[in-house]
């Protein structure tokens, strides 16, 4: 059976082709369009997933949309007729936005692919996180949580699944909590509020968080209010994000906790403004890992499964996950490469599979690898145009010269196989360096990622070594896998892996399995040779503002625009051409030394 997935028209548009239950391909439009963010109906990744398995639109029995436009429009109207007439001026646009291509999914896919409107199925939202979290995970039983911004109404779920061998799998949902309140929608107030742009800047938020102190904690808990049933509302009078898109916060949230950041300002740490905006970070990232922990310790009581499937956008606050992993009663957390929208694509299709279809249980390959593959040819192609020195070099003689790069201080663009979905560089499309050194890390911000200098980078390292290095609890290196976890490094380790040790001594460590990435593996064997620490920096392969680099020629025109030295792609290697002249000459003074001295 081939069922297409497609998540569209929010944020991060994406598709994914399962055939007979195991993913062909998932990919992110972002990453072909090239528009970050890139919300549009996905039909460059939809041709590319029919591409990798050369069908065509009629080939598919069926097409699944990651959520219900109707429900969704439901919410929308209601929250504006409610809202009235605060929401006068929002409600065109949002009729507008809603009717316009939201609310007809099932004619807009069918134009768009020619596909009969029958063979068009909805899942609810949650119903796809829970999926992509559940369906994809090593696990047979397990229970799952799912938070977001929002989907149709609800913004977070709990329930359970099963999928015993040759029976039937089963996602079943108990509760769930439902708009405006919402834990997405609060981190993302708050990313607003910090002049951070909303589903983009949630990152930034939680790398500020370290460098504050939860001191405005009880403010914040005073927006957001625990039930006694274990859930929680927003006091709707600090917020806006219900009844206009224009403003999330109200001027009760600002009379509360000051002034908003003006984004064009830059965060100063040592004046009294920048600690304020520091210590608001920590304290939204202090209450969201509070009620993410109760909620889940509950949960953990209520199923007695010793797992946990995590969905959703608010799964990639890897300090929050590491913090459930410890304190929930959970053995192991498992989230998703991509447990944001885009991964929605993948479980909305997974779910029509196993439950609207009642089809066999299948293992989902435990990796993150569902983009188009690399084509380093064409690598070679563009560089020699260039006029840029490259080779085509055998694999064993590639991976000891990168590692020469890496020891001898180099920056290297690292493309490998299929590019990852989800937003994380997990080793096919990475830039890698060398950990050591803080002014490594400033090199990287300044002259390739161009952001700000709070935001750390991510190690990774051999699963079998990573307990030398970093404090994984039980259960911690599967969750650093897909680098979904915040962890302590080592006291001992830190000033020698400064260029990854965040300021509050953690990093976001993702511990890598040989067969899921093999060269990099050797790649990291190699550096641990030169280096004595296995362990390289690994950030993802794009400059700020872009989406992850999907071909070789992207790569390249990256490579060519910023501070990376060499570049690999395949079995090419590139290096920038001053270097190599440069390198060129310190051989040739060398070699002329030694004739002199054996000539002496
Ligand atoms: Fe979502």
């Amino acid at each position: 059976m081939k069922i297409l997935g497609i998540s569209a028209h929010y944020h991060d548009s994406a598709a994914a082709l399962v055939i007979d239950g195991v993913p062909v391909c998932a990919v992110q439009e972002e990453r072909l369009s090239r528009s970050k963010g890139d919300a549009t109906f996905p039909l460059a990744a939809i041709e590319s997933c029919l591409g990798r398995a050369d069908l065509g639109p009629d080939d598919l029995d069926a097409v699944v949309f990651y959520e219900r436009p109707m429900l969704k429009f439901d919410r929308i109207l209601t929250c504006a007729l409610r809202a009235f007439p605060r929401s006068w001026r929002s409600f065109p646009k949002a009729m507008k936005n809603s009717l316009g291509e939201k609310v007809w999914m099932r004619g807009i896919i069918s134009s768009h692919l020619g596909v009969h409107g029958r063979k068009i199925l909805f899942t609810e939202h949650h119903q796809a996180h829970a999926a992509a979290s559940f369906l994809t995970a090593p696990t047979r039983r397990a229970a799952i949580l799912t938070a977001d911004g929002v989907g149709e109404w609800a913004t977070l779920a709990i329930g359970h699944g099963e999928r015993p061998a040759g029976g039937i799998t089963t996602i079943d949902i108990l509760r769930e909590i439902r708009f405006p309140h919402s834990l997405g929608m609060l981190y993302s107030t708050f990313t607003a509020y910090l002049g951070f742009a909303v589903n983009e800047g949630e990152y930034k938020v939680m790398g500020l968080a370290s460098y504050g102190r939860p001191s405005m904690a009880d403010k914040v808990r005073r927006v957001i209010r625990r039930t006694p049933d274990g859930a929680f509302t927003l006091d709707l009078d600090y917020f806006e994000f219900h009844t206009t898109a224009e403003r999330s916060y109200s001027s009760r949230f600002v009379e509360l906790f000051g002034p908003p950041r003006n984004p064009y300002e830059p965060i100063d740490l040592e004046t009294a403004e920048g600690r304020r905006f520091a210590d608001c970070a920590a304290s939204v990232q202090r209450v969201l890992e509070d009620t993410l922990v109760d909620m889940a310790r509950a949960l953990r009581q209520e199923t007695g499964l010793p797992d946990l499937c995590f969905g959703g956008g608010v799964a990639l606050n890897g300090v929050a996950n590491a913090r459930i992993l410890a304190e929930s009663g959970f053995e192991r957390v498992f989230v998703p490469p991509a447990p944001g929208d885009a991964g929605c694509a993948l479980g909305c299709a997974l779910y029509a599979d196993r439950i609207h279809f009642g089809n066999p249980d299948r293992e989902v390959p435990d990796h993150p690898f569902w983009g188009p593959a690399v084509n380093g040819r064409e690598l070679a192609q563009v560089a020699s145009e260039d006029g840029q020195p490259m080779g085509e070099i055998e694999d064993g003689v590639l991976i000891d010269q990168t590692a020469d790069d890496l020891a001898a201080g180099l920056v290297v663009g690292w493309m490998d196989g299929a590019m990852e979905f989800g937003p994380r560089a997990l080793g096919h499309r990475s830039i890698l360096a060398a950990p050591h050194s803080a002014e490594m890390r400033d090199r990287l911000n300044r002259d390739i990622k161009y952001r700000e200098q709070f935001r750390p980078f991510a190690p990774v390292v051999p699963i079998e070594m990573a307990s030398r290095y970093f404090d994984l609890p039980p259960g911690g290196a599967r969750l650093a896998r897909f680098m979904s976890g915040v962890f302590p490094v080592k006291p001992e380790w830190r000033s020698r892996l400064a260029a990854v040790t965040h300021v509050d001594g953690t990093a976001r460590v993702q511990t890598l399995e040989k067969g899921m990435a093999p060269r990099l593996y050797a790649l990291l064997e190699a550096y641990g040779q030169r280096s004595g620490i296995p362990v390289l920096l690994n950030t993802s392969f794009n400059v700020a503002g872009e989406p992850l680099v999907n071909r070789a020629v992207e790569g390249y025109s990256t490579f060519r625009r910023c501070g990376i030295d060499v570049l690999v792609a395949g079995q090419t290697r590139v290096m920038k051409c001053a270097l190599q002249q440069a390198r060129l000459k310190e051989e040739a003074a060398c070699s002329r030394n030694a004739a002199g001295s054996s000539a002496g």
